[in-house]
């Protein structure tokens, strides 16, 4: 009898123990260890393993929906969730750290197998990847990248998706200064500060003049890619610098914003002022057939395929580059025409 009850006894034991860890591994639960190099280490892999690899539910976290550059993206990001037969959530920030990182915890708390996430700035959702981390999701940044003192691709998320941006400022700048010459007046306006892109293609830019001396840059202003921010700084800086010829933009929305100021103002984008940016968007495209703007080189948003390509490789147990590289093109007066049907 007594001998009963031990074997009784035992069995529920292992039972409960084996339910605990199925229930832990079903949340995506893990425990937490500091390595030897002092950065945190989870029991289901540094970054997390991929528990399955079809039938994914993959939650996709979006800063912002305000321009066609951001639609297109998002577009891309669930097709390649069809195509890849998984279901799709997308949560969408506002422009808002904090709600971007209560999105993300929010995604978690969904049980998604895997997480995309597109951070509004380098710091500022890093807290919520690493939480990730915790709960053992692997996360994919797409299109712009966390700061690698805080957060490390290959070890606190998978990898990072997205185009060079200072190799895209850079030929914005070359096209410029090959078009007038080394000497320009510039008006810069950068992109969201604390955003990837922003910090890069201004660093790609600046540094690529650097060496023309008669290439200088009278104002340097946040227009948050943004088209009306970008109208309205451009407004003001007309006045205190009427003698610029060249704007180059951190985007094409705000080359839209600038174009507009210009002409409101009596000047001839494209004659008066050349105007340089970057992502190929339609309206870029047809600013540069129109003679309006100098240079667009693009920022490809149709990140979803080598995203979705690099959740595949991840999880059948295949190398994943901490940097995918999404190529990107310069569209000019001689191929716009023949590329408006890429834009967005
Ligand atoms: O992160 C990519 C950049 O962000 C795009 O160039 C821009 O248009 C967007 O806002």
């Amino acid at each position: 009898m007594k001998r009963n009850r031990f074997i009784y006894l035992n069995f529920t034991f292992m039972l409960s123990v084996l339910l605990g860890s199925v229930l832990l591994a079903g949340c995506g639960g893990s425990t937490t260890s500091t390595g030897s190099t002092g950065a945190s280490v989870t029991t289901c892999g540094n970054p997390p393993k991929l528990s399955k690899s079809t039938g994914l539910k993959i939650g996709f976290s979006q800063n912002i929906s305000n321009s066609p550059w951001r639609l297109a993206e998002n577009k891309s990001m669930e097709d390649g969730a069809k195509a890849a037969g998984d279901s799709f959530v997308m949560t969408d920030a506002g422009g808002q750290d904090a709600k971007q990182v209560s999105d993300i915890q929010s995604l978690i708390s969904q049980n998604v197998n895997a997480l995309i996430v597109a951070p509004l700035t380098q710091t500022g959702e890093v807290s919520a990847i690493l939480a990730a981390k915790k709960a053992c999701i692997p996360v994919f940044l797409v299109d712009r990248d966390a700061d690698h003192t805080l957060a490390k691709p290959g070890q606190d998320y998978v990898t990072f998706v997205g185009s060079d941006f200072v190799k895209q400022a850079q030929l914005v700048a070359d096209s410029i200064i090959k078009a007038t010459n080394g000497q320009a007046k510039i008006i810069e306006l950068e992109g969201t500060s604390g955003a990837t892109p922003a910090i890069l293609r201004k660093q790609g830019f600046d540094n690529e003049i650097k060496s023309h001396p008669g290439m200088q840059i009278v104002a340097s202003q946040d227009a948050n890619f943004d088209r009306d921010t970008a109208r309205q700084k451009m407004q003001t800086l007309l006045q205190a610098h009427p003698d610029v010829n060249v704007v180059y933009a951190a985007n094409d929305e705000e080359a839209q914003g600038a174009i507009a100021a210009l002409k409101a103002a009596g000047k001839v984008p494209g004659k008066d002022v050349l105007i340089g940016s970057i992502d190929g968007e339609t309206a870029g495209l047809q600013s540069i057939i129109a003679g309006q703007q100098l240079v667009s080189v693009t920022s490809n948003p149709r990140l979803g395929s080598l995203a979705y390509q690099a959740i595949a490789d991840y999880a059948s147990g295949k190398t994943v580059p901490a940097w995918v590289i999404m190529q990107d093109k310069v569209y000019t007066k001689d191929n716009a025409q023949a590329n408006l049907v890429n834009g967005f």
